[in-house]
């Protein structure tokens, strides 16, 4: 089969000419005879402050790819900064999958480099690439070197709010809490902990688009640079072979990295995020697959924010290799990577040089850990729960409700002494779900009332239609489905009514007979807690987006389209 750049470059008349000559700027002639054209989907970007360094890794993605014969092609894709991004980085996520698409269809290559680190880099630049199906390679920007303040690690994320705390309880003074922050950020790379950024960069290699061992190097080290100069060879030897993203990743691609996600104690957007790329393509997952496949797995890597350490350590002490060799009766033999060999055929050699933050099987921090997913009157199309992250006491729990319309409700009248709110009410925040905020933002993970934690009291039941932050943790049920704005029953709660929470039963209901419910009308603040006319992007997300149990992908982006361009002007 000839290269797909060659329907631009090939031939001798006028358009192959323009074709060539307005590429030509230092490209010699042979570039255009038959070599395949690989781009460097590059998210390196000033205001995405964790993938700053990725320019200096395409120099090496590029260096491999010509070595191998290819002409290496720089394409800046748009880029997400997590910490940076206003509303919230959720909301752009489908956008940047989008461009990427549409901009690796419209140009002449032939395969490309995926180059991400901030939480949605990686699944925003994977959704892409599986869309268009064309031959790909991801290349994970790593996690930044462990920072040291005073003495201790500091882990992204999790310790700003000790540090914070420190500040109001007066153990720490405000300037030393400013000089902490370059301590925090030690050195190029995306957050340390087990967030969403380290688990999609690991689980980009369980799926198999990775070179096998290059997942988790943190981004300073050298290694990843000969990674990425190995992954420019690989690139062209993937467009050689005509290895497609939906010749690799396969339902037992998915299921591997169920168990993996459990194993390593990674984020809950792993599920918004895993479910949208199987969605692209075309293979069938669903919510009930992490519940069936992930809940029985130990927790085994004691990170942040679940345990102690943090990226650097897990790499120290053998890295993913390491765990999925632990786990690997429970991985799919036959799921292959990038490379055309099986996941598996690469833990022969893994081994753990560090048993505290790698436990054995047999000694694990959490005897199982994933993902819960419940269903009942309250989330008809099911909301999850991380059990390992919550209070034992409340897994099994009846109360109140005390109900809040939208992140501003809530901040208005959380710490309102006359809330009558007590450890056992039940905290509902609603308007946070894709549609209802727009963006679906990380905010499950409410804060309690001033008054409870002044009484003592360190952990509730939460209930929200939004996601929350991977270095989060509580007795936190999220992504309720259909969220409030998209007429789920969430929107009819009123405070007061009994919420009853059955983890072991898989069950999240309200007390109220299904007659009554029915009859009762959605809270309109609940339903368009914003309240903004929405044009541009907005517009078309909130008319399309899909819930959190699909993946909240935009609906008429779901599937692939393939490398075809769909008419040819010339
Ligand atoms: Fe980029 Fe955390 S802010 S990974």
């Amino acid at each position: 089969m000839g290269l797909r750049s060659a329907q631009w470059y090939a031939g001798d008349d006028r358009n192959s000419y323009i074709h060539r000559a307005w590429m030509r700027r230092g490209l010699p002639a042979n570039a255009f005879g038959g070599r395949p054209h690989i781009a460097i989907a590059n998210s390196a970007s000033d205001l995405t402050p964790c993938n700053l360094h990725l320019d200096e890794v395409a120099r090496s993605v590029a260096g491999g790819i010509h070595e191998a014969g290819g002409i290496p092609l720089n394409l800046p894709v748009v880029s997400l900064g997590e910490t940076q991004v206003r509303p919230t980085a959720m909301l752009w996520r489908n956008l940047a999958a989008m461009a990427a698409e549409e901009m690796l269809r419209a140009n002449p290559i032939d395969g490309v480099v995926l180059l991400g680190g901030c939480d949605k880099t990686i699944p925003a630049l994977v959704m892409a690439a599986a869309s268009v199906d064309l031959p790909a390679v991801v290349v994970p920007g790593g996690p930044m070197l462990t920072g040291t303040f005073r003495g201790v690690p500091l882990g992204c994320g999790t310790d700003v709010w000790r540090l914070s705390e420190e500040v109001r309880a007066g153990t720490l003074s405000a300037a030393e809490f400013q000089r902490s922050e370059s301590s925090m950020i030690r050195s190029k790379g995306h957050c340390n902990t087990m967030g969403t950024a380290s688990t999609m960069g690991l689980l980009a290699e369980v799926l198999g688009l990775t070179l096998p061992g290059i997942a988790g190097l943190p981004a300073p080290d050298s290694r990843l640079l000969e990674g990425a100069h190995a992954s420019g060879v690989l690139a062209v030897e993937l467009v050689d072979q005509q290895r497609r993203p939906s010749g690799v990743v396969g339902r037992g691609s998915f299921l591997n990295a169920i168990v993996a996600l459990a194993a390593l104690g990674g984020s809950t957007n792993a599920v918004v995020h895993l479910l949208a790329i199987a969605g692209r393509l075309g293979v069938e997952l669903t919510q009930d697959d992490f519940d069936r496949t992930g809940s029985g797995v130990p927790l085994l890597v004691d990170l942040q924010p679940a345990g102690r350490y943090l990226m650097e350590d897990l790499h120290r002490a053998g890295g993913l290799q390491a765990v999925l060799r632990e786990v690997r009766d429970l991985l799919d033999p036959t799921a292959v990577t990038v490379t055309g060999r099986p996941l598996v055929d690469y833990l022969d050699d893994a081994q753990v040089y560090d048993r505290e933050v790698i436990r054995p099987r047999a000694e694990p921090l959490r005897p199982h850990a994933g993902i819960a997913v419940l269903y009942g009157n309250l989330a008809p199309d099911g909301a999850v729960i991380k059990p390992a992250a919550a209070s034992p006491h409340l897994l099994s729990h009846r109360g109140p409700a005390v109900v809040f319309d939208s992140v501003e409700d809530l901040h208005a009248r959380l710490d309102d002494p006359a809330l009558d709110v007590t450890a056992d009410s039940v905290l509902i925040l609603r308007g946070c779900g894709p549609k209802g905020y727009p963006g679906m933002p990380e905010v499950s993970n409410m804060p309690l009332p001033a008054k409870l934690l002044a009484a003592g009291v360190r952990d509730m039941v939460r209930i929200c239609d939004g996601r929350m932050s991977g270095t989060a943790y509580g007795t936190v049920v999220l992504h309720v489905a259909p969220e409030a704005a998209a007429g789920g029953p969430l929107a009819k709660v009123r405070t007061g009514d009994i919420i009853v929470l059955d983890v072991a039963g898989r069950r999240l209901d309200v007390d109220v007979p299904d007659e009554v419910l029915a009859a009762r009308t959605p809270a309109p603040a609940a339903v368009s807690a914003f309240a903004a006319p929405l044009r541009g992007w907005e517009r078309l997300y909130v008319d399309t987006v899909g819930q959190a149990n699909t993946g909240a992908d935009l609906g008429f982006l779901v599937g692939a389209s393939g490398d075809a361009v769909s008419r040819d002007s010339h």
